[in-house]
């Protein structure tokens, strides 16, 4: 086999199994990573360290919390966070959700805090992933262009997605994942105070509103997302413009979706 003809089965390989993007221009040799770690963890126990620690403890990431535990530390974290830029730096600290590991950058929101509309979508994909800022990916942009059609800017709304970290290969997110962060996200709607909450796509609608049925039930009327403490808030649950992207045919419910947002914006002011 000739060198180039090597390097394309390796890649065409990589696309069968899954990998679907390059992280970095160079590559990392994660065995020696590991391995190097777990020579500076044995010199430094040898000079100094009361505790024995296998190598194998040193080669390794601390173990993931249990979920029960995630929720509670995000809970407790969570609470303590009295402004926006608080609750930013608590949640970018917190290890309770694996996706911290595998994901790129922190995503956590975009936009005006005072806007009187809050977005929520699911999860960062590759470009926002790349990017640190939510909604910047072909969804994103379809979704600018709907505002645009209502009238409203995307610097006029506040953004943000249910998980701050990108699920690898952009699956869909887990309950254990989505339990981890959700706390996060329910500070994040008390701080911003939206009038209205918008849900973008099933996963965000779903585990606002706390209902099993898929977003095309979820869609088209308005509703309350009823927060432990404090005020209901109104919400409108949209096809997410992912799957618009996919299927244009079905545009024309969302702006049903987004008349009715102009329309109770317009009525409120
Ligand atoms: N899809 C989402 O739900 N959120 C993003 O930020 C991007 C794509």
């Amino acid at each position: 086999m000739t060198e180039t003809a090597e390097k394309k089965a390796l890649l065409d390989w990589y696309v069968e199994a899954g990998v679907d993007e390059t992280t970095g221009d160079a590559p990392v040799d994660r065995f020696v990573t590991a391995q190097s770690a777990a020579d500076s963890a044995q010199k430094a126990q040898v000079q100094s360290a009361p505790k024995r620690t296998s190598l194998r403890e040193a080669a390794s990431p601390p173990p993931l919390q249990s979920r029960d535990a995630a929720v509670q530390t995000a809970q407790e974290v969570a609470a303590a966070a009295s402004t926006l830029d608080e609750l930013r730096t608590a949640f970018e600290a917190f290890d309770g959700c694996p996706l911290k590991e595998t994901a790129m950058n922190f995503v956590f929101a975009d936009g005006s805090p005072d806007a009187r509309l809050m977005f929520i979508g699911e999860a960062p994909g590759g470009e926002e992933d790349r990017k640190g800022v939510p909604f910047v990916g072909p969804a994103g942009q379809l979704l600018d262009k709907m505002l645009a059609a209502i009238g409203i800017d995307r610097s006029e709304i506040y953004i943000t997605n249910i998980l701050p970290w990108r699920p690898p290969g952009n699956r869909n997110p887990t309950d254990a994942e989505i339990a981890a962060c959700l706390p996060f996200l329910e500070r994040h709607i008390a701080l911003v105070k939206p009038e209205i909450l918008i849900l973008v796509g099933g996963t965000s609608a779903k585990t606002l509103l706390r209902r099993n049925e898929g977003i095309m039930r979820l869609r088209g009327k308005w509703m309350n997302y009823e927060p432990a403490t404090g005020d209901p808030v109104a919400a409108r649950a949209l096809l997410h413009p992912a799957y618009l992207v996919r299927q244009p045919a079905q545009k024309k419910e969302t702006w049903k979706d987004l008349l009715e947002v102009r329309a109770r914006l317009d009525d409120a002011s």
